[in-house]
């Protein structure tokens, strides 16, 4: 189709009305950008006095040895720039004193550790906390994630990961926001300013570290590490829109990833660190490389060597070698070999100073000691438990068996109903174990210890042991209802932890079939990672509780939501499978030129069936098509009903707005909050479009009877995409629009773009 196109629009401007979710209702506002040119002096001085020694020892970081000599001797010598994995205040000091009071130009350390969802007070894993669809929660968590970090010395986290993620073979899929670019931009946000706060300068605060640059996500088949094919107006529409939302809210880092896009690894890769993060996007900050990933590019055949591998990262923008030693092994002789520029080098390190000057380290390099290990404060608990409750998702209420009602015998069990250690999943480096409040210690707090019959039958997620089943199953028949805690071990997802089989693993599966023949009711809790097939869960619950990994205050939310305390308000950030082989997954997918209809499904085809005689669709045999439970999806112990959709005009030309509004109720007897979701559709493009594409979200609480219209403003600009060239462009056409509870539902209301 030729279709006029208009003017492209600076990408810029899709990334920032992604950030501030200018199209949802509902967003934090983004944390103010920093003052760009605050330090440019001190930097220009500082840099000035630098040798090139100097220069390259603030480009390498290493991860932390304690107060070895030698370590001492290296940041003496201005050799080191940043360690992580150093947590102990007084070495943390220690070391710091070296650098500021022993070395020649007294250049701070910045002192570095994975917070990914809570320090010493563990939140939900990010992708339970995307599940909450609320930007308080989670900037809630990074704050207090920030202020029990930075007790200890720690100012530089590698969060917010924003890797959009559609794979749940994937084991990182559980570090991200989930599918969707729009949810992972506002909540990517969200975290930013809660580690960063109002002035990074201040001693509570650390710098956040966007990560991994970028389409780490798609790794191919699921595998960790893997390589990835994304073409570049694809980048554009689906994998950078968080990165750029963050960077326009002021993140302070960013850390690039280690898979490589179509051959070229992003640590070499000058386009996606030079032309678009900083030249055009105008990000200033400090672009770190992961781990060792500057070496890995060895063997991903890039690189013949170390240097080799040194100077191409060094050229392409990255400026910090976290722990690969290319930078220090090999940066000084390729400056002097004319390979790599002086003022490459200057460039690098103006990144690394100015980021040290916003944290404030020159003027305040030490921890407080007196008060220091600042953890598990109360207010820090409660703030844990309102997110693990809003991160959990009512999946099935059969028979409103939830909450459950009075007087009743409850049999706690399953491998996760006491798991003081996977109960808080996965990226936990500094869990203190016994912190953890178990769903068992809970549910026996809520309801005394007579009423709970412990039966765990399993002890971890991968145990068989069919006599335990039999034993712990015998006991449940005693209770009237059985609670069933069941999931995966944490070190089953995060980094390097991917799975073909998405199904409950060990003798979970047999053992639930087992209590259901018990003729008990069953609600299921699954404790996990990922979205997994849960088919044979849905077969034998009559009531579903998908929660993630919901950290150390997990018990006490699940057992506020079974009794009712809490109205379950989750709904899912990412789809949930027919089948574990149905990957990648994911709601915004395009309609082909045979989307799935009169479904064959395998067990139904004739002998000797026709070649055509099952349908020429695009859907599976042995699993039909689409999610098991769509992305958006979340139940509640009340009902919610939507209005028609109604529009402020049914066309806008290609600078207009419209509003979007919906009237939406709570029909039922309790109190509750729903996600209002925004949806649109291009119908027709000059590339094929998906059939849907989140465009902003409202979560609202509703008091019984209670009506509340909830309005979005679109601008035609949100609906911009890129084409082949990279151009971002609003096309005229015909477009559909929704507000809805989920991806799946909600009835479309038409409107046109001239
Ligand atoms: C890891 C991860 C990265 C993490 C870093 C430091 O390999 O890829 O997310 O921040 O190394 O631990």
């Amino acid at each position: 189709m030729n279709k006029k196109l208009f003017p492209a629009i600076a990408f810029g401007l899709l990334g920032a009305l992604l950030a501030v979710g200018a199209v949802s209702a509902c967003s934090s506002s983004a944390a103010e950008a920093p003052d760009k040119s605050r330090y440019d002096v001190q930097v220009e001085e500082l840099l000035a006095k630098m040798t090139l020694d100097e220069k390259i020892g603030q480009l390498n970081q290493l991860t932390g040895v304690g107060c070895a000599p030698d370590r001492l001797e290296e940041i003496r010598n201005g050799a080191v720039g940043s360690i992580l994995n150093e947590i102990d205040p007084d070495t943390v000091n220690a070391l710091q004193r070296e650098a500021v009071e022993n070395s020649r130009l007294g250049i701070p350390l910045i002192i570095a550790r994975d917070v990914i969802h809570g320090f010493k007070t563990i939140f939900p894993i990010p992708l339970g906390q995307a599940a909450t669809w609320n930007p308080a929660i989670v900037e809630e968590g990074a704050r207090i994630a920030a202020d029990e970090a930075s007790s200890v010395g720690v100012r530089w986290t590698f969060s917010p990961m924003v890797d959009v993620s559609r794979d749940a073979r994937w084991g990182r899929i559980a570090e991200s926001f989930g599918e969707d670019p729009h949810l992972a931009s506002v909540l990517g946000v969200a975290m930013v300013k809660g580690y960063q706060g109002e002035d990074l300068a201040k001693p509570n605060t650390m710098a956040a570290c966007v990560k991994h640059f970028v389409g780490y996500g798609a790794s191919e088949a699921g595998k960790d590490y893997n390589t990835t094919w994304i073409p570049e107006p694809h980048l554009r529409d689906v994998y950078l829109p968080p990165f750029k939302a963050c960077a326009d809210a002021g993140a302070a880092t960013f850390m690039c990833s280690f898979n490589d896009i179509n051959g070229m690894p992003t640590n070499a890769d000058r386009h996606l660190l030079r032309d678009i993060l900083r030249d055009e996007w105008g990000w200033d900050g400090l672009m770190c490389s992961d781990w060792s990933s500057i070496q890995q590019m060895i063997p991903q055949g890039y690189s013949p060597d170390l240097k080799h591998a040194a100077e191409a990262a060094a050229n392409a923008g990255v400026d910090m070698d976290m722990q690969g030693f290319a930078y220090i092994a090999h940066l000084k002789e390729l400056v002097q070999e004319g390979k790599v520029s002086e003022k490459t080098i200057d460039g690098l390190v103006r990144n690394v100073l100015r980021t040290k000057f916003r944290l404030g380290l020159f003027d305040n390099p030490y921890v407080d000691i007196p008060t220091s290990r600042r953890f598990f404060a109360p207010a820090s608990l409660e703030a844990a438990r309102k997110a693990a409750e809003e991160s959990a998702v009512l999946l099935k209420n059969a028979n409103s068996i939830l909450p459950l009602r009075d007087n009743l015998k409850i049999a706690v069990t399953g491998p996760l109903m006491d798991a003081k250690h996977d109960q808080n999943g996965t990226w936990v480096f500094d869990l203190e174990k016994d912190s953890t409040v178990t769903v068992l210690e809970a549910m026996r707090e809520m309801y005394g210890p007579d009423r709970i019959i412990a039966a765990p039958g399993l002890s971890f997620s991968r145990e068989k042991n069919p006599a335990a089943v039999a034993a712990a199953v015998a006991k449940a028949r005693q209770a009237d209802v059985i609670l069933f805690v069941c999931g995966e071990e944490a070190v089953l997802s995060g980094e390097a932890h991917c799975r073909t089989d998405l199904t409950l693993p060990g003798g979970q599966k047999d053992m639930l079939r087992q209590l259901r023949a018990t003729g008990k009711p069953v609600v299921s809790v699954v404790m996990t990672g990922r979205p997994m097939e849960i088919n044979d869960i849905v077969e034998n619950s009559d009531a579903i509780l998908y929660v993630f990994h919901p950290g150390t205050m997990g018990g006490p939310a699940i057992a506020n939501l079974i009794s009712g305390k809490v109205n379950p308000s989750g709904h899912l950030p990412v789809c949930l499978p027919r089948a574990s082989a149905q990957q990648p997954l994911y709601y915004s997918h395009k309609n082909t030129g045979r989307p799935a209809e009169g479904i064959t499904y395998i067990d139904d085809i004739p002998l000797e069936a026709g070649q055509t005689s099952t349908g020429c669709t695009s859907f599976y045999l042995d699993a039909g098509d689409g999610a098991l439970y769509p992305f958006g999806f979340g139940l509640s112990y009340t009902d919610f009903s939507y209005g028609p959709v109604v529009l402020s005009a049914d066309r806008m030309g290609a600078d207009g707005t419209l509003t979007a509004s919906c009237e939406i109720e709570n029909t039922g007897k309790l109190k509750g909050a729903t996600v209002a979701q925004l949806y649109v559709r291009d119908l027709v493009g000059t590339l094929c479009r998906p059939v849907k594409e989140l465009k902003g979200f409202e979560k609202i609480t509703l008091e019984p009877g209670e009506k509340r219209t909830v309005t979005f403003t679109l601008r035609a600009s949100d609906l911009a995409y890129h084409l082949a060239d990279n151009t971002l462009a609003v096309e005229p056409g015909d477009f559909r629009l929704w507000i809805a509870p989920d991806s799946a539902s909600g009835d479309p209301k038409e409107f046109a773009v001239d």
